[in-house]
């Protein structure tokens, strides 16, 4: 075959190739695949989806539980995905469940919703108010285990549409015992392509998703230290080694790090936040001990190292010993969470379709971690903010003993998931066609 005749055969036969695919992905949809989105909204919206939501977070609201403990809400999962007819896994990672929609084939792609509560007493009088003393879901998770089970309600309704398999991970523990990082050495991504995770905002409008490409969160640590000199009577201090001033030099000396080791281009923040010592006018204590928190987009590892080596070493310099733990009461140092460039675009743009262009809003990145940042290390994960913010303005940031949610927002949340994990399938089984069925098959 002469080389442009062949040129002109290969063409043709690649556009009638495409044009197969296209027709193809389009029957394989059942229709107008481009509706699912605002078919997934209304549903939330409507009144019987809605008041179930809200009925589900009240419930786990007035029940929170910590990292770990969550038996009564994972056990609550459990049931709703049994009425919804979801098949699950359980136990992973002691409470987590990780439930699975679709065909049971690749592509496979997980949406992610943490259960844990945070241990302080809820400020809000309600109805709802938990009845757990000390405890509190002051972060939201209640609403994102609600938003979850709300897309496996969408998503199991229009299972014939998916194209793939989506798994639903439930997780325990976000709250600084790094309950991702147990679920993934469980296998909870065994086989999965991508993760998509909501965090719910005060700071965004209603109805609004926020995120960006790369680093969104901060690698986060806590440190611990306690620093040991020989206490005495205050009015004779050259018979002992004064454990505060040492303590004094160290917390100045730590503020250095950012100040003059760091690039000022680059954001990082070391705090103390704690320190105990001494109990009396009149009497040097024998020891001090400082706590605080270390957070980084890049270098976290190294500046972890640094304040372990400014503490012990500028003690030393005060004739006092430290040692310095950097995972006090077993609190795990979280990553940096990073966001996958290419899932991001597909986010903005599923939801310029779902709700509009000017529902997404461009993010700036947060000093606050997640441990998202687990599973966006181990694949490819996209991680954004959703808003419930209104005119009131009444809505207090999270941790906080007043934070409430805007239960309006819960059919969003609910949307935007099942809407992502449709798009994602898609889109993924439109670009791998070309490649050759393997004849794979996951066990659920
Ligand atoms: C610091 O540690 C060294 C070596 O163990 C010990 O000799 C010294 O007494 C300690 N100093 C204080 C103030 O505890
Ligand atoms: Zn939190
Ligand atoms: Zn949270």
């Amino acid at each position: 075959m002469a080389p442009t005749i062949y040129l002109l055969f290969s063409l043709t036969f690649q556009l009638l190739l495409l044009l197969t695919v296209s027709s193809e992905s389009a029957s394989n949809t059942g229709g107008d695949a481009s509706r699912i989105p605002s078919k997934f909204l209304e549903l939330a919206k409507s009144p019987k989806v809605f008041d179930w939501m809200v009925r589900i977070r009240r419930k786990i609201h007035e029940n929170p539980e910590l990292g770990y403990e969550e038996f009564e809400t994972s056990k609550l999962i459990r049931s709703e995905l049994d009425l919804i007819g979801v098949k699950y896994r359980y136990p992973v990672a002691i409470t987590g469940v990780i439930g699975y929609i679709g065909t049971g084939e690749p592509p496979f792609v997980a949406l992610r919703a943490d259960m844990d509560a945070l241990p302080m007493q809820e400020g809000v009088e309600w109805e709802h108010k938990s009845k757990n003393p000390g405890k509190m879901h002051a972060c939201g998770h209640d609403g994102h285990v609600t938003m979850l089970l709300g897309a496996a309600k969408l998503l199991h309704k229009h299972r014939q549409d998916l194209q793939g398999t989506v798994v639903l991970i439930f997780q325990p523990a976000e709250e600084g015992l790094a309950g991702a990082k147990k679920m993934i050495e469980e296998g909870a991504l065994k086989h999965v392509d991508a993760i998509f995770g909501i965090h719910l905002s005060n700071r965004i409008p209603l109805g609004k998703a926020a995120s960006l490409a790369g680093s969104i969160l901060a690698g986060a640590g806590a440190f611990e230290a306690v620093i040991t000199g020989k206490g005495g009577h205050a009015a004779i201090p050259q018979h002992t080694i004064d454990p505060v001033v040492a303590a004094s030099s160290v917390i100045l000396s730590l503020q250095h790090l950012v100040s003059r080791e760091t690039d000022p281009l680059h954001s990082k923040v070391v705090t103390v936040a704690k320190v105990h010592g001494g109990n009396a006018f009149n009497v040097i204590p024998d020891s001090v001990t400082i706590g605080g928190t270390l957070r980084a987009f890049t270098g976290f590892t190294q500046l972890e190292q640094r304040v372990k080596e400014v503490i012990i070493k500028q003690a030393l310099v005060h004739q006092c010993n430290a040692s310095v733990d950097l995972t006090p009461n077993g609190k795990i140092p979280l990553l940096p969470t990073v966001n996958d460039e290419g899932l991001y675009k597909q986010f903005k743009s599923m939801v310029g379709d779902l709700l509009g262009e000017e529902s997404f809003v461009e993010a700036t990145p947060v000093m606050g971690g997640e441990d998202f940042s687990y599973f966006a290390k181990a694949i490819p994960g996209h991680f954004s903010f959703l808003g419930m913010q209104d005119e009131t303005k009444g809505y207090a940031s999270s941790h906080s003993p007043f934070y409430r949610i805007n239960e309006d927002v819960l059919p969003y949340g609910a949307a935007i998931h099942a809407s992502m994990a449709v798009q994602y399938l898609k889109d993924k089984k439109a670009s791998t066609r070309s490649d050759s069925p393997k004849g794979f098959h996951d066990e659920l």
